[in-house]
């Protein structure tokens, strides 16, 4: 049995296979209508979502499948101060597979160790939004009919927006990609996912402030919103928002097939009038959320029947436990009551990073 926390959690070739099983999907959705019959997804979205708990609602239920679940942490037993890991362990005896959304960063790989059943990380904090990724990534796939030798865009708060990081992170694995980041230095894309990603991997990447000075290099542009739900000072937000907004004006030397991606919600960084531009495929990207995570499903629902016991990814990894703390105050250690504090070493002067959140360091 197997969760999806992080999107590189998938190799290249499963996520073909997930790209080719979304293709089936909608060429043949009767073949699917019963293919989760009997089985129930558990939605357990702390922070609030339209399209990735409606998408995952919608999938189990085209699936056959049934959805139970809460939206909103008040309406759960987490306002009395639940862990995490007790709540993947109590939903472990209701239902097949989890898909969770939090703000704290590592919490759906705490409950992916503490239940029984597979988890599919919804969202967590800044750090990871794997399932957003694979719709991003079927949407480039639809388009552009391959995912090598793109230059792709990211345009807006490369600092908060999980999409962009996972995205990066799944990008690394193709050909030829180049990444362009588009913000202003208070947004830029931070330096672990630079450190960890880009780096290791020899992506080629610029960086400027100038949305018109990377518009005509561009095959993909992934707008972002501010994040104003993560920012500490919400001045800096008011300052920040309406940095860079899409319009057609923009879009004059950008190239003719160019592909216009958001994960969405929007707020103002794309002007409506772009919708009815043939290069906008947001919406696109929201409906090819729900059939690649009618493919998820499906396959790890197929992998937990086959081997229902948990792999456990720290086994052999060499990680230290308990000698230091992390030093995120949004990482899971901070509120997850007697968690092991685990460590991993990502680079030859041995430098350490939290296992959990993959963003803090060790502090004493
Ligand atoms: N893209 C995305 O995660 O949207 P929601 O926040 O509406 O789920």
């Amino acid at each position: 049995m197997r969760s999806v926390i992080d999107i590189v959690d998938l190799s290249v070739e499963e996520i073909d296979e997930l790209c080719k099983t979304s293709l089936d999907i909608i060429a043949n959705p009767a073949k699917y209508a019963e293919s989760c019959k009997g089985k129930k997804l558990a939605t357990l979205f702390y922070e609030p979502s339209t399209r990735t708990r409606l998408s995952f609602t919608a999938a189990m239920m085209e699936l056959g499948g049934d959805v139970l679940g809460f939206a909103g942490a008040s309406n759960s037993s987490a306002s009395k101060g639940e862990s995490f890991a007790d709540t993947a362990k109590t939903v472990s005896c209701y239902a097949d597979i989890i898909a969770m959304r939090t703000t704290q960063e590592g919490a759906a790989l705490v409950a992916s160790r503490a239940g029984s059943i597979p988890v599919i990380n919804a969202g967590d904090g800044r750090h990871c939004h794997p399932t957003q990724t694979l719709a991003d990534l079927l949407t480039i796939y639809r388009e552009k009919g391959s995912f090598d030798n793109l230059t792709v865009g990211f345009c807006g708060d490369l600092k908060y927006g999980r999409t962009v990081h996972s995205l990066i992170a799944a990008l690394s694995r193709y050909k030829n990609v180049k990444i362009v980041l588009i913000s202003p230095k208070e947004l830029m894309l931070p330096d672990y996912v630079k450190e960890d990603i880009l780096e290791p991997n020899h992506m080629e990447y610029m960086e400027t402030a100038s949305l018109e000075e990377a518009m005509p290099m561009l095959d993909i542009l992934y707008m972002t919103r501010v994040q104003r739900e993560r920012f500490d000072d919400p001045e800096e937000y008011e300052r920040l928002k309406n940095n860079y907004i899409l319009t057609l004006e923009k879009l004059e030397t950008a190239k003719k097939d160019m592909c216009i991606l958001h994960p969405l919600p929007r707020v103002n960084e794309i002007s409506v009038k772009v919708d009815d531009d043939p290069r906008a495929c947001y919406f696109k990207q929201v409906l090819n959320g729900k059939y690649i995570r009618m493919a998820l499903i499906l396959k790890l629902l197929e992998e937990a029947k086959k081997n229902p016991k948990r792999v456990d990814a720290f086994a052999g990894k060499g990680y230290e436990f308990n000698k230091h703390v992390c030093n995120n105050p949004k990482c899971v250690t901070a509120n997850e009551q007697e968690l092991d504090q685990v460590f991993k070493t990502i680079d030859a002067e041995g430098h350490q990073r939290c296992v959990w959140c993959d963003i803090g360091e060790p502090q004493d």
